[in-house]
């Protein structure tokens, strides 16, 4: 039996929490609850113990009795995290990864997907601090199901009223069957850009940060794949669950994703892999005065068009890096590589692509077909192309 585990911090709505408990009991889903101290104090833990059969969580740091829990445990047995209903002190507890009492604490230990539904006063939740914790969630993957419009315990009427019980249970279940979509597949992701040494201290490389392909790791292991991350150098720290391997040249990269191209169901080359070397790479440092002006480069091997001739029934998706023609030329690159997806950059744009947490993507299809996103986060672009490449698998497997 599926098991989720419910947050409950102290909102006048957390009478809600009752409905939310009912409504996924009827959906075979079994609920630890997990109250905030002020939330036991609106409604005695009992009544959630009775509603959900399981004995209520509220701060085992301060009781005795269930300070046998282990928050650990609990966080590798769940498969959603929901928090409703939020407020806005929970909600920057998060954002800011304070751990004082048990939720919060247990929020930083669980890797499945975590759903919030917040509920307060209007001015609270729009107010810039609330919003901006809560972009900063958004960013680290968590997801909300946003309050509506209405009548608001402070006898005001506003934002800030915590969405109805039925579409949080709808939205956290649809997370549950998502976290799973890419059970028993492996993933490969390329990542960051390579260096080409011309001697210890010098060599090529791109502006390539990492951040599109870490985010593409991060959101494939979400959905339950294995995943093999090769990297290029990059500041990014990686998914803790992803099998890394950190390359430097063309060639490392070349090696390792073969190495590892057998296991693999799907690759997302999203690697600014060099596509030059200097011909020869001196083990010392060269002295200026014997450069010259012959210093020879020639082209690296291109990994993905390799990867293009064996591909058999493996998902293959490429990036490609443009200043003009930019759909055009992506599908040129997609014909040429073989494979079922291009993701088309204009590196051009402001305030997106490269160094940046923002990007704006053409996703073309191996038919001509195109659409473009709008300028989103690379966390919101890395789901858009993970929806994309589950409906080539979903075709693919029949
Ligand atoms: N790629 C690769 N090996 C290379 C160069 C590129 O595997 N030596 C992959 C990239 O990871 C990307 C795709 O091929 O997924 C397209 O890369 P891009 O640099 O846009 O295109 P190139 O094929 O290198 O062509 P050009 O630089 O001329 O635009």
């Amino acid at each position: 039996m599926t098991l989720i585990a419910l947050g409950v911090s102290s909102s006048v709505s957390i009478y809600k929490s009752c409905e939310i408990i009912r409504r996924l009991q009827d959906r075979k889903v079994q609920v630890q609850v997990i109250m905030t101290r002020n939330a036991s104090r609106l409604i005695s833990p009992l009544l959630f113990s009775a509603l959900s059969g399981q004995e209520v969580i509220v701060d085992p740091f301060e009781d005795k009795q269930s300070a046998k829990i282990a928050h650990v445990a609990l966080a590798k047995d769940i498969s959603l995290l929901v928090v409703a209903p939020a407020t806005a002190n929970i909600i920057g507890k998060f954002a800011g990864g304070i751990a004082d009492d048990f939720l919060s604490t247990f929020y930083t230990a669980v890797k499945c997907p975590v759903l919030i539904a917040p509920a307060m006063n209007e001015a609270m939740y729009l107010h810039r601090q609330t919003q901006q914790n809560i972009r900063k969630l958004k960013e680290l993957g968590v997801k909300f199901v946003e309050p509506e419009a209405g009548y608001l315990a402070c006898k005001e009427t506003g934002w800030g009223r915590l969405a109805p019980p039925d579409k949080i249970v709808e939205e956290g279940l649809r997370l549950i069957q998502k976290s799973q979509s890419f059970k028993g597949q492996t993933v490969l992701v390329t990542a960051g850009p390579t260096r080409e040494f011309l001697d210890p201290v010098r060599f090529i490389t791109n502006r390539s940060t990492g951040k599109m392909g870490y985010e593409l790791a991060e959101e494939a292991l979400r959905r339950g794949a294995e995943v093999i991350l090769v990297s290029g150098p990059t500041h990014l720290f990686p998914p803790p669950d992803a099998k890394l391997r950190k390359v430097q040249t063309a060639e490392d990269m070349k090696k390792e994703v073969l190495e590892h191209f057998s296991k693999a169901d799907v690759v997302i080359m999203t690697a600014a892999v060099s596509d030059f070397k200097f011909e020869e790479s001196a083990s010392g440092k060269i002295k200026k005065e014997k450069l010259g002006g012959n210093i020879k480069i020639v082209p690296t091997p291109d990994v993905l068009k390799e990867l293009g001739r064996k591909k058999g029934q493996k998902v293959l998706v490429g990036f490609a890096a443009e200043t003009e023609k930019v759909v055009d030329n992506a599908l040129k690159k997609l014909k040429d590589k073989n494979l079922d997806l291009i993701i088309a950059n204009d590196v051009t744009a402001e305030g997106v692509g490269f160094e940046s947490n923002f990007n704006q993507v053409s996703v073309v299809f191996p038919d001509g077909k195109s659409v473009q996103t709008e300028k989103m986060t690379k966390v919101e672009i890395s789901q858009v192309i993970m929806n994309k490449i589950e409906e080539i698998v979903g075709k693919k497997s029949g």
